[in-house]
């Protein structure tokens, strides 16, 4: 597909492809993404709301509009999840094919059905407990003075909450092999920075990094196999997310295989901890440079709680509400979105081929000034109701849309709601890093050096 062509369809449809930025041969856009990747998109935005542009084996079609970001998010049937095996094959590492987000079509539907009760809301918030024992214990650590990396700090705390509640673990050893894998994968699913020859390698291409990351998922593999027969060994003294997939192991009408039992404890192990620990991190990070906004969530979480939060106190923190959203508009943890087309069709009046890639770049779409007024700056008052009517859906879709959207959501705006608040009533960070570092994209938006600040308690 060459971006801007025009011509007349078969049957008289669309058949307009959407415009783009010029590439070179073979590599594409390869050369303008990799300096820059976010900036890219940003460029991308001034061709349009529906924009092509190609990579080294990949025509994709990145979108910019809400309506048609809420197409394709609500398409099921026309636009599907990339193929595991192709998306294997251009990036070249893979995780938890069999986990609930690379599996397609009945195969999720089922497993989605299957796992959703497991954060319906009356469970949820019998994990309010582990939630603030998590991050007592974490403030408890810290010496007064302290320099602290935040980034790291809050990996660990949401990777206790999340082993704490929905797996009943002790960590122990094996927290260290989790968080080398999470790392890892961060540093393969990296394209920036990366040179052109790089980006053409077959994925087989034993390079350096291809090789550390096999060897921590291997660990990592051989971790989580060690929890399951763990828990085989000791079954019927639990009543948490393994058990209840064990149990179905016998089940005729769903029966689960090792390999996806395996799968979706890779899946929620790395898809629920550092996406969270990502938003805690953006969130303090703005409210260090921004004192009147940390003074309004200081004086909420000291005249709306008198003492950790529970779950009934939540509805009513919405100040730390409001700054956690607007936390991940400027920063959403995920940064984008991926689609294919299944079948031909149209989006924004332009012809969409079979088998076109579909991006979905939250960054750049959360940043439009079409819906959000000076968009650039941190003001969290932006998502009370009143200034919230009439932006679109899809403007803001930090935790996604549609049937996948993101089946941990609940949990993680309740996390962020427990841990948000009892860090404004006991510690004042200072700030001794950057206060707006480089951003890379990786598995989620990182930044590129660690987040530094000085620990006062109050
Ligand atoms: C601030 C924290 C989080 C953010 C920003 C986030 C973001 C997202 C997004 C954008 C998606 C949709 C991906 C797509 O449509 O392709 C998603 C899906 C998913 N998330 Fe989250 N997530 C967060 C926390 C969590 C937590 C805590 C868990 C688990 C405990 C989790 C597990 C998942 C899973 C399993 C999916 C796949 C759902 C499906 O396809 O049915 N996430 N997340």
């Amino acid at each position: 597909m060459t971006g801007g062509d025009t011509g007349s369809g078969p049957d008289g449809g669309i058949d307009k492809l959407p415009p783009g930025p010029d590439g070179l041969p073979v590599l594409g856009n390869t050369h303008q993404y990799v300096k820059q990747p976010m900036g890219f998109f940003d460029e991308l935005a001034d061709y349009g709301d529906v924009v092509h542009c190609e990579f080294p084996r990949i025509d994709a079609v990145a979108v910019f509009h809400p309506e048609h970001i809420g197409e394709v998010l609500l398409g099921q049937g026309t636009y599907e999840r990339w193929n595991f095996d192709e998306l294997k094959e251009l990036l070249g590492y893979e995780i938890a094919p069999r986990g609930l987000t690379f599996t397609r079509g009945e195969e999720w539907k089922q497993q989605r059905h299957f796992l959703q009760p497991m954060f319906g809301l009356n469970r949820l918030r019998g994990f309010s407990s582990a939630m603030v024992a998590a991050t007592e214990q974490l403030i408890g650590e810290w010496d007064d003075g302290e320099e602290i990396v935040i980034n790291e700090e809050f990996s660990e705390l949401t990777l206790s909450i999340l082993t704490n509640s929905l797996f009943d673990f002790d960590l122990g050893e094996h927290r260290q092999v989790i968080t080398k894998a999470a790392d890892e994968l961060q540093t393969v699913a990296d394209m920036s920075g990366l040179s052109a020859v790089e980006m053409l390698l077959p994925s087989w291409v034993p390079t350096h990094r291809n090789r550390r990351y096999t060897q921590a998922m291997d660990a990592f593999d051989n971790t989580v196999d060690t929890l399951i027969e763990e828990r085989r060994a000791n079954p019927g003294q639990y009543d948490d997310f393994l058990t209840m997939m064990l149990e179905k192991e016998d089940d005729h009408e769903y029966a689960m295989a090792d390999a996806e039992i395996h799968d979706h404890l890779i899946t929620f192990l790395i898809a629920g901890h550092e996406t969270t620990a990502m938003a805690l991190t953006f969130t303090w990070l703005l409210l260090a440079t921004h004192p009147d906004e940390r003074d309004r969530l200081t004086q909420e979480a000291t005249t709306v709680l008198d003492g950790p939060p529970t779950a009934e106190d939540l509805a009513d923190l919405t100040v730390t509400e409001h700054v956690a959203k607007e936390a991940m508009r400027l920063y959403p943890p995920a940064g984008m979105l991926f689609r294919e087309s299944v079948e031909e069709t149209t989006l924004g009046g332009y012809h969409i081929p079979e088998g076109t890639k579909i991006l979905l770049p939250q960054f750049t779409v959360h940043e439009d000034d079409r819906w959000f007024d000076a968009p650039e700056q941190f003001r969290p008052e932006r998502f009370t109701d009143a200034r919230s009517d009439g932006r679109p859906d899809f403007a803001y879709f930090p935790f996604g849309g549609g049937p996948h959207q993101c089946i941990g959501m609940h949990f993680a705006m309740m996390e962020l709601k427990h841990i948000v608040p009892m860090l404004a009533r006991n510690v004042e960070f200072e700030l001794l890093s950057a206060p707006q570092p480089e951003i890379n994209m990786e598995l989620t938006l990182q930044p590129s050096e660690d987040v530094r600040m000085r620990v006062h308690k109050q």
